[in-house]
């Protein structure tokens, strides 16, 4: 089969592009490597980089072939940073996202899987798993501007039948397994990548963001769901889109604290991570964890590395071989920039 996979060169979509080589099939990428890295790419998927806000430059990509699907990953992601600038976050991933999804609409393609996010449900308190029937509230602008996307694409199902999956992850995490990608971004913001580079003294303590949650130890709790896992789910769901459009949430359904996460990181390595509380952080929903239970029933998907020592084991692997991530010249910045200050 041939797919498109936008944002490919990204900390998910790189684990995706990965998994789709790996079951044999043919894969094209378009990325503008504004927080994606030319580094990731195999060598056996072509690179498009292209922004998809350039509808002109899109559309003969779009046009080149008869895609078996395109999977939606490319767009701005980090919570705190859209709550800076709602705007430019609703602008830029909903331009991005009507682009390509008019042009898919254009060009035939029948299945679309959609990057969505736990982000969704960032409204108030939650103390249990978080089912598809919980109310859509989102607590960020990133969170918005990824439930605008999914009522996008109910229309463009219910009008030009665009078939579509959303995807709602909850937080990614880890490395793959076998050490071709890992996670680097710039800047990172990240509570893994960050408390394992205060744990290697590669950076400055962590900063735990709000310590009087009503949460057991008063710090957030985020379900960890291996990256390699969630590429895996955007395999599995593509036969359900021969029957129609869906939106699953998709994670582990065990919540571990920004401090249990600490614990695991000093399990793994056997070294403590340097820590300090700090002011909570806007947008940080206090709970976030999913109950996966209708995807798990609908495509068989189980989490293959569910321990949250296991993500970290390869997150640690990741990190100590590429301390400088992928190394391109931005990265290495950052780090730096970080160090100073
Ligand atoms: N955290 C810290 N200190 C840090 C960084 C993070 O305490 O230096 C805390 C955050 O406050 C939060 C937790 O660690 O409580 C996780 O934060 P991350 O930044 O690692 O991840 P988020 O939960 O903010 O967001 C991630 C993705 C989003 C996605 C969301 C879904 O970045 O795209 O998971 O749960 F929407």
């Amino acid at each position: 089969m041939r797919y498109l996979v936008t944002g490919g060169a990204g900390y998910i979509g790189s684990h995706i592009v990965l998994a789709l080589l790996d079951a044999g099939h043919e894969i094209e990428i378009i990325d503008n490597l504004s927080t994606g890295h030319r580094k990731v790419v195999p060598s056996a998927a072509r690179l498009h980089e292209v922004d998809l806000r350039d509808g002109a430059a899109l559309a003969p990509i779009v046009g080149a072939h008869r895609w078996d699907g395109v999977f939606h990953l490319a767009a701005l992601s980090i919570v705190g940073e859209s709550m800076r600038d709602p705007l430019h976050y609703l602008e830029h991933n909903l331009t991005s996202s009507l682009n390509l999804i008019r042009s898919c609409t254009q060009h035939g393609v029948r299945k679309l899987v959609f990057s969505s996010t736990a982000a969704l449900f960032g409204g108030p308190d939650r103390h249990d798993a978080i089912t598809e029937d919980a109310a859509i509230i989102p607590g960020s602008a990133y969170g918005e501007s990824k439930f605008f996307i999914e009522r996008i694409l109910y229309w463009a199902d219910q009008v030009h039948g665009l078939r579509s999956a959303c995807l709602r992850y909850f937080n990614a995490a880890g490395a793959d397994p076998d050490g071709r990608a890992g996670e680097d971004h710039k800047p990172e913001t990240h509570l893994i990548p960050l408390a394992l580079d205060a744990m290697l003294h590669r950076r400055p303590a962590l900063q735990i963001f709000g310590t009087d949650y009503e949460t057991p130890d008063g710090t957030c709790i985020r379900d960890y769901t291996h990256v390699s896992d969630i590429a895996a789910a955007h395999i599995c769901v593509l036969d359900v889109l021969d029957q129609r459009s869906v939106a699953y949430n998709l994670g582990t359904g065990t919540g571990h604290s920004n401090l249990d996460v600490l614990k695991s990181i000093a399990r793994v390595s056997g070294r403590d991570v340097p820590w300090h509380a700090a002011e909570r952080r806007a947008g940080d929903p206090p709970m976030l964890v999913a109950d996966a239970t209708s995807f798990t029933r609908d495509t068989g998907w189980t989490p293959r590395y569910a321990a949250i020592d296991q993500i970290i084991e390869t997150a640690l692997a990741w990190r100590t071989r590429h301390p400088d991530g992928y190394g391109d010249a931005a990265s290495q910045v950052d780090v730096a920039g970080v160090m100073r200050r």
